[in-house]
């Protein structure tokens, strides 16, 4: 199963997981890659060093490729844009902002550049600042998303752009691979499935919780003032959008979310921690290894697509 993102990422399967924060660190993003899909180590708000802690102890684990997310808006993006050129990293996935100015420095250091997209109008500025590729990620999507959804927004991107697609946002099995292929897109990344990875070394409650999820246990919090996250309803949401429904500040609010998906993913508290994760937790219902899932999604994907 070849597409313009395998061939680029020099991966077996069309499946990229996706960075998360303090999710996301080197144990999942290296099994991804061993099981032929493409692992990333979400840089979040990390300083440098730390991130070139974490590509090291990954490549202690495959020699398979995998991606760094540098998350723009995190206050050591300038130092982490620079360890992932002097560490050799091949592939970066940038979220939240325009990763322009570091485009030339990394496009000179032969790294591909893929910016998460919520809109068409973003992917065609990505395109025209040398993006290699665009995720287009729609708001079914845990973390922070934007407010299309991945089912109208992937077609259209795919019609707007000439780089290749990739699909995100409520994608958890094959039949989600198959239909983000009917779309146009090249790949997928998946975010919330991973987090129940035997790899994924969040607290075992995290992982319970998305387990137990049903269809309808996932909200947004941040709409009030322009920064949407998506996780599951717990006394922090609630008290979130209380707090938003009765006009507080963003400064506040911001206050109020301090730490807390550390809270949730080191210390298993996840009725006062945020637990980010997608609409598509609802049906997210038995841990397995990251190998396992790879090869269940494909194996279910390629019956629907007649890949074999
Ligand atoms: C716990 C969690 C943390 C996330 N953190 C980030 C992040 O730091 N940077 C980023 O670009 N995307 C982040 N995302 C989004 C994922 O990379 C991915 O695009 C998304 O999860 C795909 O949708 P899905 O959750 O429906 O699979 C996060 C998602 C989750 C669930």
């Amino acid at each position: 199963m070849k597409t313009r993102i395998t061939e680029m990422l020099g991966i077996e399967y069309p499946i990229i997981q996706g960075g998360m924060a303090w999710v996301a660190e080197h144990n999942l993003a290296a099994a991804v890659s061993e099981a032929g899909g493409f692992g990333v180590i979400g840089g979040a708000n990390a300083p440098g060093e730390v991130v070139r802690d974490e590509i090291r102890k990954a490549r202690e684990l495959t020699k398979k490729p995998f991606g760094i997310n540098v998350m723009l808006l995190s206050p050591h993006a300038d130092d982490v844009a620079k360890v992932v050129v002097e560490e050799g990293i091949k592939v970066v996935i940038t979220g939240a902002g325009n990763p322009e100015k570091y485009m030339e420095m990394w496009k000179s250091a032969g790294i591909k550049v893929i910016p998460v997209v919520a809109s068409v109008a973003q992917a065609r500025r990505m395109e025209k600042y040398g993006a290699d590729a665009v995720v287009a990620e729609g708001m079914e999507s845990g973390g922070h998303i934007g407010e299309e959804t991945t089912m109208t927004l992937v077609p259209q991107v795919v019609d707007a752009v000439s780089i290749p697609v990739i699909a995100a946002g409520g994608i958890g099995d094959g039949r989600g691979i198959a239909a983000a292929f009917m779309l146009g897109a090249e790949a997928v990344q998946m975010g919330t499935r991973f987090v129940v990875a035997d790899e994924c070394t969040v607290h075992e409650n995290y992982k319970q919780r998305i387990i137990k999820a049903k269809d309808i246990d996932s909200t947004v919090t941040g709409r009030s003032h322009g920064h949407p996250v998506r996780g599951l309803r717990n006394q922090m949401t609630r008290e979130y959008i209380k707090l938003e429904q009765e006009g507080k500040s963003f400064e506040e609010l911001e206050y109020l979310t301090l730490g807390k998906l550390r809270e949730a993913v080191q210390d298993g508290d996840v009725m006062n921690g945020t637990v980010m994760a997608g609409q598509i937790a609802g049906m997210i219902s038995k841990k397995q290894s990251c190998k396992e899932m790879i090869e269940e999604m494909m194996a279910e994907a390629s019956s629907l697509m007649h890949w074999n």
